[in-house]
């Protein structure tokens, strides 16, 4: 894959689950608008021209269209407005290995009667019956990259008449994805989608906006953001925009930009690129080929090996998590493997 001149990443990067690196035009982009803040020689219109343009460039992504998109901050914030529109007596079902991003925004609604239902990640399709009010679960588990049987939750939930909400942000930008078959898909940018913390997604489908009340609301989420600064009534847009937040605006700048680099790059070929990768590194730990861009695996002492060979990665669930994307290479690879031999 061609990234050259894109990512100057120190040798030995392995960690875009914890957060992705920019690639150059985000940096220069960034740059530009805080000496535009540093002196006030522009509106902030200019900025906020990103939030369309990454809202663009992730409605394509995920093969939705762009009424369907809402712009947030977080993960829990995005999940947190479908968590506290479902009825006080709905049923949710989620993985016991979520991140709490899409664990804690189900679990505070208990407190008005909403029950939880608990279950091991391999059990999930399984639990969902008729009493299901919403099914909750990743796109790629955080911890371990295992990828979910988005086929059979999606068939066992359409068969009970549940929700499916996914939580892709360790997918989108590896994993290709079609958000429409699911109720809501939430991604925060700052991991795969190699964007600044700050910028997040969620699509919805008609029937889910219909539920899901507007809870933080404010003049973004109006269908004419400018003609909504003061005063009743309220008037909001009726797509998915009126559930946006208003946008960290240098997040955004950023967000547009490696947005615009992955879709110039391709999904597809990001997609094999990963896991080629993540194979290649679980090959050379003994491991099978797997489908995913993350390698999760007890290995002793590893956290000093790799910190001593200038590797970076990640202890999750005790146990050390590595990520390829778009800029890991093969050296990368071989290097973690060669520290992990010593
Ligand atoms: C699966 C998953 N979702 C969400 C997040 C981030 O959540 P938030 O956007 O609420 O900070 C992470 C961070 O590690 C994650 O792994």
């Amino acid at each position: 894959m061609d990234t050259a001149g894109l990512w100057q990443p120190d040798l030995g990067y392995l960690d875009t689950a914890n957060y992705g690196l920019p690639p150059r035009p985000t940096l220069e982009r960034v740059r530009t608008a805080l000496s535009q803040w540093e002196t006030g020689e522009t509106s902030w219109e200019v900025w906020d021209e990103s939030v369309a343009i990454a809202r663009g460039h992730f409605a394509e992504l995920v093969g939705t269209d762009e009424s369907r998109v809402a712009v947030g901050s977080t993960t829990s914030e995005q999940l947190g407005l479908v968590a506290a529109s479902l009825p006080d007596d709905a049923v949710v079902v989620v993985p016991e290995e979520e991140f709490s991003s899409n664990l804690f925004p189900w679990l505070v609604q208990e407190q008005r009667g909403v029950k939880v239902v608990v279950v091991p990640a391999s059990r999930l399709a399984e639990a969902i019956d008729s009493s299901t009010t919403l099914v909750a679960t990743s796109a790629v588990q955080s911890a371990s990259g295992d990828v979910a049987p988005l086929d059979d939750l999606s068939a066992a939930a359409r068969h009970h008449g549940a929700l499916l909400a996914v939580d892709a942000t360790q997918a989108c930008g590896w994993l290709p994805l079609r958000a429409d078959r699911f109720d809501a898909l939430v991604a925060h940018s700052y991991k795969w989608l190699c964007s600044p913390r700050g910028a997040s997604f969620m699509t919805v489908s008609p029937r889910l906006l219909d539920r899901v009340r507007p809870n933080a609301a404010g003049w973004y989420a109006a269908e004419h953001t400018h003609a909504a600064y003061y005063g009743p009534p309220l008037r909001l847009s009726p797509d998915a925009r009126r559930l946006a937040t208003s946008p960290a605006w240098f997040s955004w700048v950023g967000a547009a930009a490696s947005l615009e680099v992955l879709a110039h790059i391709g999904i597809e070929e990001i997609h094999r690129h990963d896991v080629a990768l993540a194979n290649r590194l679980r090959a050379g730990l003994g491991l099978e080929d797997s489908n995913s861009a993350i390698v999760s695996l007890e290995i002793e002492k590893s956290a000093e090996r790799l910190e001593r060979a200038g590797i970076r990665a990640s202890t999750r669930a005790g146990r050390t998590r590595f990520s390829c994307h778009l800029y890991t290479t093969t050296a990368d690879v071989d290097r973690a493997l060669e520290a992990l031999s010593g």
